[in-house]
């Protein structure tokens, strides 16, 4: 495969933190990379380093060694101004707890990314633009795909989890961004919520062509991706890295089951 068809690769990565009782290393040698239109998922369980790679490889923590390529850019070489705009015009976040804001609806809510101009395609919306405003498609299309129709002038807290969370995918998709980064995102909602978001991420893929890194704990959520890696105590297990036809919940199940995860 061509350089130019991995949005992220990540080298020999390593994250120690220091304790009173010394340094430790929370990720160690890892390196994995993400094709271009493909759903890859980090699993592990909790503490195995899952959020702190994340963190890594967006630009929001400094690895204590090894490099980050994003978007064809050597990430740590950059200004940490070059970087908060190369993620910002890059990447997509969804998290966990949704970081919604309380008190803008939700139609503003994921207009959000538009109004401070992240990424190429992103615009500015301008003042009473209103249905012909650029991004418009896209959000009607976002609202549409997603259910929320009903909800776009509702509040956070009058949201379910799902909903909120469907909120969260929808802005971080509407500037079309290069890649999207998910931590646990089903983690703080329904069985059923879980799979409605699961199932939207897979469509983005199929559908738009949308690159997606995924980190979880959750078989179900992982059985959804093109491409499995196992983390366990801070270390990739390439061996019983999954891909392809091999990614079934079987397969995961079995990976888990080798690995004592
Ligand atoms: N800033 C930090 N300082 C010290 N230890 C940390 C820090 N961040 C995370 N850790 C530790 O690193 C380990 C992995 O954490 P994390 O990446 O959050 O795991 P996960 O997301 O898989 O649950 C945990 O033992 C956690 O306590
Ligand atoms: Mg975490």
């Amino acid at each position: 495969m061509d350089g130019n068809d991995q949005v992220l690769a990540a080298e020999d990565l390593y994250k120690f933190f220091g304790t009173a009782a010394g340094k430790f290393a929370v990720v160690r040698e890892v390196s994995f990379s993400v094709p271009r239109g493909k759903l890859v998922t980090i699993m592990g369980p909790s503490g195995s380093g899952k959020s702190t790679l994340l963190h890594m490889v967006s630009g929001l923590e400094p690895p204590s060694g090894g490099t980050v390529h994003l978007a064809g850019h050597d990430l740590y070489a950059l200004s940490e101004r070059g970087r908060t705009l190369l993620r910002r015009d890059t990447i997509g976040f969804v998290f966990q707890f949704y970081n919604l804001i309380p008190n803008l609806t939700v139609a503003e809510n994921i207009k959000l990314p538009l109004m401070i101009g992240a990424g190429e395609h992103a615009v500015v919306a301008a003042g009473g633009g209103e249905a012909d405003a650029p991004g418009e498609d896209h959000f009607r299309q976002l609202v549409a795909d997603f259910d929320l129709e009903a909800k776009l002038g509702s509040y956070p807290h009058q949201l379910s989890g799902g909903e909120m969370q469907r909120t969260s995918i929808a802005r971080a998709l509407i500037a079309r961004p290069t890649i999207v980064m998910a931590d646990e995102p089903t983690g703080n909602i329904s069985t059923s919520a879980g799979e409605e978001v699961m199932r939207l991420f897979r469509r983005s893929c199929d559908e738009l062509g949308q690159t997606i890194l995924l980190v979880t704990h959750n078989p179900r959520d992982a059985a959804f991706s093109d491409e499995v890696h196992f983390l366990k105590d801070g270390e990739l297990h390439e061996e019983h890295r999954l891909a392809g036809d091999a990614v079934t919940p079987d397969g995961i199940a079995h990976s888990l089951n080798t690995l004592g995860i």
